[in-house]
């Protein structure tokens, strides 16, 4: 833990009593100058705390965002290691998150930041990633063929998606990873792999999360990425508007975690039914295109075979699909 990190949970711990700057300094071994510095630094993060000659300092509210140390102790899973890594804000969390993997980084590793200034989406897009999101990668290492990690992305999205049920949002499943409501995405999945010819390396899967409507996002949409249309969003606290931008984070990742364990015990087909239970593309006519745009098959969705493909009824066969971009038509 920080400093910044043991100042924050001394203030905390001292609730409305507060604690003095002579106390925080002896309890932490800092100078009173480097508490001042540190309080300084929080209130620059959006910590209210108040300070009066002769009580000290008090913390009256926390900022409502994504900060690792936030989203860290409203985390029940055990597979999520501690501590959390990241901060208020960086480049990318799925950047940062292989770079750990890739220095040795275990299996539960999290990264989370509250702002991403080059966040990535799938097939190149720009993940938009303002204040009200949180952004989350973890890394993974199941002990499997890399055939096999395919499934992964969906077993992600089905975790956030049961997360987010919990708080009451209507989360439902755009095959292969999209998370969305009825209004628009809630949350997209990005998977990266590094492996051998048989075995899984690791695997960092990130997420971005809409939680609370970014202050300067006028319409419900965003562009996310040159050349490609712009995509309806929607907001979880559209739907749970009580829940903190943490709480969320927490909820999905413990989400991800139940998900993660189910399937390394029953592989995907053990979460078939309850990924298709969440599918908005079940019955529905739909057109798949590949990365490029171009249309590569078309049809009405059967639902997803236990490899985690998209079964396409075409007219004359059933077509598994396994990957692409899933457009529905009217
Ligand atoms: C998609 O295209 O739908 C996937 C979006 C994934 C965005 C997340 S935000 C956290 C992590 N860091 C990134 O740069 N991307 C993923």
């Amino acid at each position: 833990m920080s400093t910044r990190e043991r100042v924050l949970s001394a203030l905390r711990d001292a609730g409305e009593s507060g604690i003095s700057g002579e106390e925080l300094a002896g309890a932490l071994g800092v100078s009173r100058v480097a508490v001042g510095k540190h309080v300084t630094a929080l209130r620059d993060l959006g910590y209210d705390v108040h300070a009066t000659p002769g009580s000290g300092y008090r913390l009256l509210q926390a900022p409502d965002a994504a900060y690792p140390w936030e989203v860290e102790p409203l985390v029940r899973e055990e597979l999520w290691l501690r501590p959390f890594g990241g901060g208020p804000s960086t480049a990318s969390t799925n950047d940062d998150a292989r770079t750990l993997a890739e220095q040795g980084a275990r299996e539960g590793t999290v990264v989370v930041a509250a702002r991403q200034q080059a966040g990535r989406g799938r097939f190149g897009r720009v993940w938009s990633s303002p204040e009200g999101g949180a952004y989350v990668s973890v890394v993974l290492r199941p002990a499997v063929a890399p055939a096999d990690a395919g499934t992964l992305a969906l077993v992600v999205a089905l975790g956030i998606a049961e997360g987010l049920e919990a708080l009451g949002v209507p989360a439902r499943l755009k095959w292969p990873n999209d998370v969305k409501s009825p209004d628009g995405k809630l949350a997209g999945v990005l998977l990266e792999m590094s492996a051998e010819a048989d075995a899984v390396r690791w695997i960092v899967a990130g997420f971005g999360l809409n939680v609370a409507r970014p202050a300067q996002a006028g319409d419900s949409s965003t562009p996310n990425g040159p050349g490609f249309e712009r995509r309806q969003v929607a907001y979880v606290r559209d739907y749970a508007p009580d829940v903190a931008v943490g709480a969320a984070a927490a909820a999905c990742l413990d989400g991800v975690a139940r998900c993660y364990a189910k399937w390394l015990g029953g592989g995907f087909m053990s979460l078939v039914a309850d990924y298709e239970r969440r599918s908005v593309l079940t019955g529905e006519r739909v057109v798949v295109s590949n990365a490029l745009g171009a249309a590569q098959a078309s049809g009405v969705v059967r639902g997803v075979d236990g490899e985690g493909r998209l079964l396409v009824d075409t007219g004359g066969a059933v077509e598994a699909v396994t990957s692409g971009e899933i457009t529905l038509r009217a």
